[in-house]
């Protein structure tokens, strides 16, 4: 059999559209851990991407218009849009995904809403009563299995005329589902493959953390989320830790049987592995664009941010921060700065609004404090860059400050390190993202502890060049050889170890 066609499913797809003054569609750049790294990977095996096109503007799906670029981006024919009304996405995406399951994932429960006044109760047929929200969490992820159903007819009525309708020489298409926001999906995509015969293998992966037993029990329909996850014949999570709280929920949720040790969930008669597939990035992709990308900052050392602006990354602290390494260390006082970038990200959440106010007084209280007439200490960009003015900050920046209070795995981390091409940067890391567990020749601190983080930054800004270099030599190494080509190669090598559950003959 040939290689197995692949079919990614993810709320987000690798770009937004957007209407230009014409009306005509384009496609612009989307920032997230997600895209970057399944972007390049989708395009290199031809993949199809089914995915929300990050707008809710758009009348047909023939509208995608081909990237800019040729063989720069997933071709129109690879794309299948998910269209959902409007109201019922929003209740969706800023509800349950990044209401409550996003601050709930990141343990941080006092952040989830579980209920509220807005969102009135609704009783459903079988007794159970839901919020509007976890309603349209289901309505939505039913989209996205419908739309799914369709491409594995499509790819399943190409494979018979290929093989002259020899199904048992076929390769078995693969459907790869993706993180938090499609935790329902796999059931429905599995009930009608096996009705209607359509072979297949269902992998899902979880882009951030997977939470404890004590934390997952809050939310109430915690079972039927593992169920849903348990749709698949795979499951896969940055660490190892994500795998071990999988694996005990679905003991203590579900009376499953598990075995720790090989990681495998037993459920409705199969066997779901269950595996640490760290994530990785296009390592050589960031190294070429630093070797090319002309310098875009002065001369002022550089100690940089780049987020999303989440209260996940932990801002307000590493701010305080750098605002406690300029009480303690004046000598830095116009010399330094710190360059923080901002993406605006879920503005229609509560939580993420008051993020934004708190920065931006915050970030101006301090450059009030400290400027002179030719200096501030803050430089703060509220605004998504591009990966080639992204490559140069990376490339020419003194620290990177990646200090989040909990964060899945943090690409920014790994980006930094790729683009640091003569190995004279020193990245400050938290212990408290994925990356942390494996990048170990960082600096890492407590980003709760402010004096503490501060003190690294000093630390990082008077590190001698002999070390600063033999740490990020290692660092860059170890990224190098586990990119996002290594991340990809280990998903469909697990793949192939699943049997297939679903087979094609009745
Ligand atoms: N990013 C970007 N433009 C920006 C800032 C960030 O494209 O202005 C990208 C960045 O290159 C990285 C991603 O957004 O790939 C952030 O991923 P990360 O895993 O660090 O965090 P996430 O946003 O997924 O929580
Ligand atoms: C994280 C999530 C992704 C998400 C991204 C950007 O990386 O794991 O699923 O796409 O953040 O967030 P957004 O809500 O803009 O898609």
């Amino acid at each position: 059999a040939g290689s197995a066609p692949l079919i990614v499913v993810s709320n987000r797809l690798p770009f937004v559209l957007t209407r230009d003054k014409i009306g005509k569609l384009r496609r612009s750049h989307s920032a997230g851990g997600l895209v970057t790294a399944l972007g390049p990977v989708v395009i290199k095996c031809g993949g199809l991407w089914i995915g929300w096109p990050g707008s809710h503007d758009m009348r047909t799906l023939d509208e995608i218009p081909e990237p800019d670029i040729p063989n720069g981006g997933l071709k129109s024919q690879q794309v299948k849009a998910v269209l959902v009304r409007q109201e019922l996405f929003d209740s969706f995406y800023n509800g349950c995904c990044n209401g409550t399951f996003w601050p709930l994932f990141h343990s941080m429960p006092d952040r989830a809403i579980f209920s509220s006044e807005t969102w009135k109760s609704i009783p459903l047929k079988d007794q159970h009563t839901k919020t509007k929200s976890v309603q349209a969490y289901q309505e939505v992820n039913e989209e996205f299995a419908l739309k799914t159903i369709d491409a594995l007819r499509q790819v399943h009525s190409r494979l018979l005329k290929e093989y002259n309708g020899n199904e048992d020489v076929m390769p078995v298409p693969v459907v790869w589902i993706h993180d938090y926001q499609l935790m329902l999906a796999a059931a429905m995509i599995r009930q009608v493959a096996i009705e209607e015969n359509l072979a297949c293998k269902l992998g899902f992966f979880l882009h951030i953390p997977f939470p404890s037993w004590d934390i997952m029990r809050l939310f109430p329909w915690d079972d039927q989320i593992l169920e849903g996850i348990l749709a698949c014949d795979m499951v896969g999570f940055h660490i190892d830790d994500y795998c071990t709280n999988f694996i005990e929920c679905c003991q203590r949720r579900l009376g499953c049987r598990v075995d720790h040790a090989n990681g495998n969930v037993e459920y409705d008669n199969r066997t779901v592995h269950v595996r640490p597939l760290p994530i990785g990035i296009p390592f050589n992709h960031f190294q070429e664009l630093a070797l090319k990308a002309p310098r875009v900052m002065k001369d002022e050392r550089v100690v940089l941010g780049v987020d999303r602006l989440d209260y996940t990354k932990g801002l307000v602290q590493r701010i305080k921060a750098f605002e406690r390494l300029l009480e303690r260390h004046p000598e830095h006082l116009e010399r330094v700065v710190l360059m923080q970038i901002a993406v605006p990200s879920r503005t229609d959440v509560k939580e993420y609004k008051a993020l934004k106010e708190e920065i931006d007084q915050l970030v101006g209280r301090i450059n009030g404090r400290f400027s002179t007439a030719d200096w501030s200490p803050i430089r703060y960009i509220y605004g998504c860059i591009s990966q080639d003015n992204l490559a140069a900050f990376y490339r020419d920046s003194a620290v990177a400050l990646v200090t989040p209070l909990r964060d899945g795995m943090n690409l920014v981390a790994k980006e930094f390190v790729a683009c640091q091409i003569n190995e004279t940067g020193v990245l400050i890391l938290s212990p408290f993202a994925g990356a942390g567990g494996t990048m170990r020749e960082a600096l890492l601190v407590n980003p709760y502890e402010v004096d503490m983080v501060s003190e690294m930054i000093h630390k990082a800004l008077i590190m001698d060049v002999g070390e600063r270099q033999r740490r990020m030599k290692l660092l860059r190494e170890r990224e190098s050889s586990m990119d996002v080509d290594y991340w990809m190669a280990s998903f469909l090598r697990e793949m192939q170890l699943v049997e297939c559950a679903i087979t094609g003959s009745p």
